[in-house]
């Protein structure tokens, strides 16, 4: 089995864009793939969390990944701090990371632009993190977005540089691992492309949306006057409360109202309100879980302690090997 490595930011809340772009793969992937999936804490240093926040967060988003279906008996699920032997390899790494290199990062430029005050040697060094994420459990494949194809591109960089540079096929060069057809693009709530929760409060829907709440958001969602002619064609807005639809509701909900636009008979209202249902019921299992989950510190250290002691297997041997490599010796 190859084994796969992604990192998790500990920020906000599963929405649907979530869960259909990337969470939903990784859950299938953990029945055909050696699977580490952690929770990158120390990455979100970069950006100065307060402490107080910085535990809460990071459980937060161990519950709802836990409840949209990554299963610790399947995958080694754990948090980045945990394993200490990380910090050791980005340090190994660091060493062969150089500065212009790293300077080019495009998401790197954009922190700069972000965060001016506060353009520090982690934000630098971020890429050099993800690779000893990565490379301290020698993972062969990598499922990133295309945000995060320079970063993929980096690590690549610094497994090559460790091996030649040693004279060894030390680590394996990581690739991506490409979701390809089955990535769904979920769109917004707001008429533009995308559902995220940078765009706006009300333009994603989240794993653990209230029901109250959710309605609101979909009876809220922009329409127009409704269509004048026949099988004309849906503007952007509709189109995406259409794809919506496809997503959660039944195929014959969905030709229903497609017939009803087609004809210039749908009414909006009711169109949404059908969308609004379908979405509380496909959400409610997710709800229940997170809700389950949030309440159960017992069972959320047991998870985090054997993802722990897994990842530091591998963690510790490659560590061992590297620095032998490097050419550290003990003298006692
Ligand atoms: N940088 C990734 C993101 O922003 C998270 C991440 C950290 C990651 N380490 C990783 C992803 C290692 C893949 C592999 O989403």
């Amino acid at each position: 089995m190859e084994t796969v490595v992604s990192g998790i930011r500990p920020t906000g809340n599963l929405h649907l864009g979530n869960y259909f772009g990337a969470v939903k793969n990784f859950v299938k992937m953990q029945d055909s793939h050696n699977c580490y999936f952690f929770i990158a804490d120390y990455h979100s240093l970069t950006t100065h969390p307060t402490p107080a926040d910085l535990h809460g967060n990071v459980r937060n988003v161990l519950v709802e990944y836990l409840a949209a279906g990554l299963d610790p008996e399947k995958s080694t699920l754990y948090i980045q701090s945990d394993v200490p032997e990380t910090s050791e390899l980005y340090l190994l790494l660091n060493m062969n990371a150089y500065l212009g290199e790293l300077q080019r990062v495009t998401s790197f430029k954009d922190k700069v632009r972000q965060q001016p005050d506060n353009v520090n040697a982690g934000l630098l060094t971020y890429p050099t993190l993800m690779a000893a994420d990565v490379l301290l459990h020698k993972a062969t494949k990598v499922p990133v977005g295309k945000d995060q194809e320079q970063n993929l591109e980096m690590m690549r960089t610094f497994a090559r540089r460790y091996n030649n540079m040693y004279k060894q096929e030390f680590f394996p060069i990581p690739e991506p691992f490409n979701f390809g057809e089955q990535l769904v693009k979920v769109p917004g709530l707001d008429g533009s492309g995308k559902m995220g929760k940078s765009e706006g409060e009300g333009n994603a829907i989240y794993l653990g949306e209230d029901p109250k709440k959710l309605r609101k958001k979909v009876m809220r969602a922009k329409t127009d006057s409704g269509p004048t002619e026949m099988n004309q064609e849906k503007p952007e807005a509709i189109k995406n409360l259409f794809s919506l639809m496809e997503i959660v509701s039944a195929e014959d909900t969905m030709k229903h109202f497609d017939d009803l636009y087609n004809n210039c008979q749908i009414r909006y209202g009711d169109f949404k309100k059908q969308l609004a249902e379908d979405m509380i019921n496909f959400t409610a299992p997710f709800r229940e879980r997170i809700l389950e989950l949030e309440g159960n510190n017992e069972y959320l250290a047991k998870v985090v302690k054997m993802g722990s002691e897994k990842a530091r297997e591998s963690a510790v041997k490659t560590i061992k090997e590297a620095r032998e490599i490097v050419g550290f010796r003990k003298f006692y």
